[in-house]
């Protein structure tokens, strides 16, 4: 069968990849794509991700078995919805139901229905309001826009002038644009985070292992969040029970509640979650896989990714077996600058390694050369039997590529170790 991926990240890389290696599978497509990609054998072409019409007619005329749309925005601006009006299958969630990310009102109204564990909240369109509120509340405080923001829309404020300042941004200086005329403000969480992510079909759900990024661009969680600078999976220091009452309290019961609205989700749900003394709380929801958790998670899937999806599509229990040992590690390397304005053009020229796996995300060609165009660029990931054997392979590495214009946090991971977790 040939497939289709939607995207141009290291999270589409890192599906793609996965997906060819079904014995099943012919061809995957990457569209766009990056030409990081094409080292690994995925097919890409230049049709952008808002190109309804020509993506319909890539699908079409390369007799595509389905699709997977890995970005939030093409989700978001309803290609799935396209896809299907036109008798094509895709494996991600309609525009309707794409709302439980797009909207953190939206997913703030689902877990009160629900009664799905979160931190308590107010959302407010009038920034007075919201200025009096935050007044009334003090720090710490997170404040968040209500729409999509590249991951970037969160301000976790440990004063009460910074929250003010969030505020001030977000509504009346519009730097998230329309996303950002709505805000939630609400109660931060105390505790360790993790992203648990599922195959869901309905009311179907089949969890994968749990994975933790980490947002913050400084090393020791400092610094502004970003869209994800680095991963590992599995999190064995979070107990199997809080990831079992997260997948009843929180997964399960969100998904009911998207078939119950008349939104069904059908894709890759996730949830961002905080494990406090009370118990896991949501944070987030997103309709898609995360990046860079991917990166990390798919390589401890040993069943065929293309067999699982095909059965979650046709409503059958897919046979999904996961790697026991060891640990999945994987390191962001970004442009000096990232996740504000940042530097282009660097020139990449990395050693192949058998123990070290590149996942590209920010990349271009030049003269048949490879060279950044993103913010996040690539991820370096390996395996190992402990995360500092992980973390070696994919230190020394960098070590050896380094480049003055990149940058990389160097303690992923090491959350794991101070729990004396291997
Ligand atoms: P989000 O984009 O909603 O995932 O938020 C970005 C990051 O902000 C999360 O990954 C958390 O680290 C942090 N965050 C969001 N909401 C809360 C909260 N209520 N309490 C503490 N931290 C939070
Ligand atoms: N890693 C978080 C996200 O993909 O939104």
């Amino acid at each position: 069968m040939k497939l289709l991926v939607i995207g141009s990240g290291g999270r589409e890389h890192a599906i793609a990849k996965k997906l060819k290696k079904s014995p099943k599978v012919h061809s995957v497509y990457c569209l766009p794509g990056n030409p990081g990609m094409k080292r690994d054998g995925i097919e890409t072409a230049a049709i952008e991700q808002d190109d309804h019409k020509s993506l319909i007619e890539f699908a079409k005329n390369h007799k595509v078995a389905w699709t997977i749309i890995g970005p939030e925005v093409p989700l978001f601006n309803g290609l799935a919805d396209a896809f299907e009006a036109e008798g094509l299958k895709v494996f991600g969630p309609s525009q309707a139901a794409t709302q439980i990310e797009a909207s953190k009102r939206f997913a703030k109204q689902l877990m009160t229905q629900q009664r799905i564990p979160t931190a308590d909240y107010q959302t407010f369109t009038d920034y007075e309001t919201a200025k009096a509120y935050l007044a009334e509340q003090g720090a710490p405080i997170v404040i968040k826009a209500d729409g999509l923001a590249a991951g970037k829309g969160v301000v976790v404020a440990e004063t009460a002038a910074e929250a003010q300042t969030a505020l001030k941004e977000m509504m009346q200086d519009n730097k998230f644009g329309d996303s950002s005329a709505s805000v939630v403000i609400e109660e931060c969480l105390i505790g360790e985070e993790f992203s648990l992510m599922a195959f869901v079909n309905g009311d179907q759900i089949y969890p994968m292992p749990i994975s933790q990024d980490h947002k913050r661009l400084l090393e020791q969680d400092k610094g502004p969040n970003t869209g994800g600078m680095g991963a590992y999976a599995p999190v064995r220091h979070i107990p199997e029970a809080t990831v079992d009452a997260a997948i009843e309290k929180i997964l399960v019961p969100a998904a009911k509640g998207m078939s119950a609205k008349g939104a069904p989700f059908k894709g890759i749900l996730y949830a961002g979650i905080i494990a406090t003394d009370e118990g896991p709380k949501t944070i987030e929801f997103n309709a898609r896989f995360g990046d860079p958790e991917t990166q990390v998670v798919l390589n401890r899937l040993e069943s065929d990714l293309a067999e699982v999806i095909t059965s979650v599509l046709e409503g059958k229990e897919p046979e999904l077996k996961w790697k026991q040992e060891g640990i999945d590690l994987g390191v962001v390397v970004a442009a000096k600058g990232y996740p504000e304005a940042y530097e282009k053009e660097i020139p990449l020229d990395l050693t192949a390694s058998e123990s070290v796996e590149l996942f590209f995300a920010g990349v271009t060609e030049r003269n048949q050369q490879l060279v950044s165009n993103g913010g996040r660029i690539y991820l370096a990931a390996a395996a190992g039997e402990t995360i500092e054997a992980a973390q070696s392979l994919i230190y020394d590495w960098l070590n050896q590529n380094d480049k003055q214009q990149l940058i990389y946090r160097k303690d992923i991971g090491d959350k794991a170790k101070q729990k004396n977790c291997k």
